[in-house]
C-alpha cells in the first residue's frame, strides 16, 4: 500500500487571505470557497506529489475524459468547531471507504486511506479559521476525483486528480421541503451507478427537480424506474418516513446510497427504542397513511441537509400536509446527531473524530 506521510504535502499558502470578505452570518451552502485546496495525481499506476496550494482554476486538455464520458466521483463530508474552537469530523472514514466503492463502479483507481485523511486534516489544519462556528454552519468538504487523461476512446482515462475543496456552509435548506413523488424519470436502475456518488447521478435529477420547482415544489422523492411504486430517495438525500410509531427506510442497494447520516439515524433509533423497518416503502402505503391520518413525518438525510423535515408531498395532482406532530423524531435526530458532531454531548457511537 502506497504512504503519505504529512511531511509528504507540500504546501504553498497563499499571500494574502480572503476571510476578511466572508459574512460568517450569513453563509450560504457550497457558495464560498476557503484558501487552499488539496491536488494530487495519478499518472503511470500511483498516486504521486501532494500538494496544497491557493483556491484557484485548474489547467486541464480539452480531451481529458471528464469532459466526454464523466468519469468523476465525489464525496460530502463536514468538519465541525465546538466552542473551545476544537475540530471535528464526523465518521470520516466511512466516507473514504464509500470514495473507494464509487471508484470502482466508475473503473478509477482506489484512493489510499493516507492520501485522504492526512490530505484533508492538513488542509483543515491550514484553513481553519474558515470553520464557522454558528448554529447551523459547518465546513462542507468536497473531496473529489476525476479523469485528466486524455482521449477521445470510451475507455478509463490513464490519469486522474484527486482534490479537496473547503466550503464553509449554512443550512442547505431554508426551512421544510415540498416534494413531488416522481412517476416519469429515474434517479437509478438495478445494475445501475445509483450507489455511487458519481457527477453524472446528480446532473441527471436537474432536469426533473427544475420541472418540480416550476410546479412549486423544493425536490423531487425517486420511485423505482420499474413500476414508480417504491420510494427510494428524496432529491440527493436518503428517504424517511414514520407510520404511527414505527420509522420506515429503504434497504440499500445498486439504486439507494448508503448514506452515512441514513446509517447514523438508524443507530440512534435503535437506541432510543424507536420501532424502525428498513423495507420497501410503497406510494400507495404512504398515501393511504397520508389519508387516515397514521403517516406522522417524512424526511430526508443527508450530510449537507442532515435532516431535512418534509412539510408535504404532491401525488398525481394531489397535494398532501404533515401535520407538525410532537415528539418528533426528526427533530430528535437532529438534535442528537448534531450534538454529537459539534461535540455538545458523549459520543457513545465512537463516531466523532
Ligand atoms: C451531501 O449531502 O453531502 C451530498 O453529497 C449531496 C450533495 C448533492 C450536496
Amino acid at each position: 500500500m502506497e504512504s503519505i506521510t504529512k511531511n509528504a504535502i507540500s504546501i504553498e499558502k497563499v499571500q494574502s487571505s480572503k476571510i476578511a470578505l466572508v459574512d460568517f452570518d450569513n453563509l450560504a451552502f457550497g457558495s464560498v470557497f476557503s484558501d487552499h485546496m488539496l491536488v494530487c495525481d495519478y499518472r503511470n499506476g500511483a498516486w504521486e506529489n501532494p500538494k496544497i496550494v491557493p483556491y484557484g482554476p485548474i489547467s486541464l486538455a480539452p480531451a481529458a475524459k471528464i469532459f466526454h464520458y464523466g468519469q468523476s466521483i465525489f464525496e460530502g463530508m463536514k468538519a465541525y468547531k465546538d466552542d473551545t474552537d476544537s475540530i471535528f469530523l464526523f465518521r470520516p472514514k466511512d466516507n473514504h471507504k464509500r470514495f473507494n466503492i464509487s471508484a470502482s463502479r466508475m473503473s478509477m483507481p482506489e484512493l489510499p486511506e493516507e492520501y485522504f485523511m492526512e490530505g484533508l486534516k492538513t488542509l483543515l489544519e491550514l484553513d481553519k479559521a474558515w470553520i464557522p462556528q454558528s448554529e447551523g454552519s459547518a465546513m462542507y468538504i468536497r473531496p473529489f476525483m476525476f479523469a485528466s487523461g486524455e482521449g477521445f476512446h470510451a475507455s478509463p482515462a490513464d490519469a486522474y486528480k484527486f482534490m479537496i475543496c473547503l466550503a464553509p456552509s449554512g443550512p442547505y435548506f431554508a426551512g421544510k421541503v415540498k416534494v413531488l413523488i416522481e412517476e416519469k424519470y429515474s434517479r437509478s436502475a438495478n445494475g445501475g451507478v445509483g450507489y455511487a456518488k458519481t457527477g453524472g447521478n446528480y446532473a441527471g435529477q436537474f432536469h426533473p427537480t427544475q420541472l418540480a420547482k416550476s410546479k412549486g415544489y423544493h425536490q423531487v422523492i425517486w420511485t423505482d424506474d420499474h413500476k414508480h411504486e417504491n420510494i427510494e430517495e428524496a432529491g440527493a438525500m436518503n428517504i424517511f418516513v414514520r407510520i404511527g410509531d414505527t420509522l420506515i427506510t429503504g434497504p440499500t442497494s445498486d439504486r439507494i446510497l448508503d448514506g452515512i447520516t441514513r446509517k447514523s439515524v438508524l443507530e440512534v433509533a435503535e437506541s432510543e427504542g424507536i420501532k424502525t423497518e428498513v423495507r420497501t416503502i410503497t406510494v400507495t402505503e404512504v398515501v393511504a397513511a397520508a389519508k387516515d391520518g397514521s403517516l406522522k413525518e417524512m424526511f430526508g438525510a443527508g450530510t449537507a441537509a442532515v435532516i431535512s423535515p418534509i412539510a408535504g408531498f404532491g401525488y398525481r395532482d394531489t397535494d398532501y400536509e404533515l401535520q407538525e406532530v410532537e415528539n418528533s423524531y426528526a427533530a430528535l435526530f437532529k438534535k442528537r446527531i448534531t450534538d454529537i458532531q459539534y461535540n455538545r454531548a458523549k459520543d457513545p457511537f465512537g463516531w466523532r473524530v
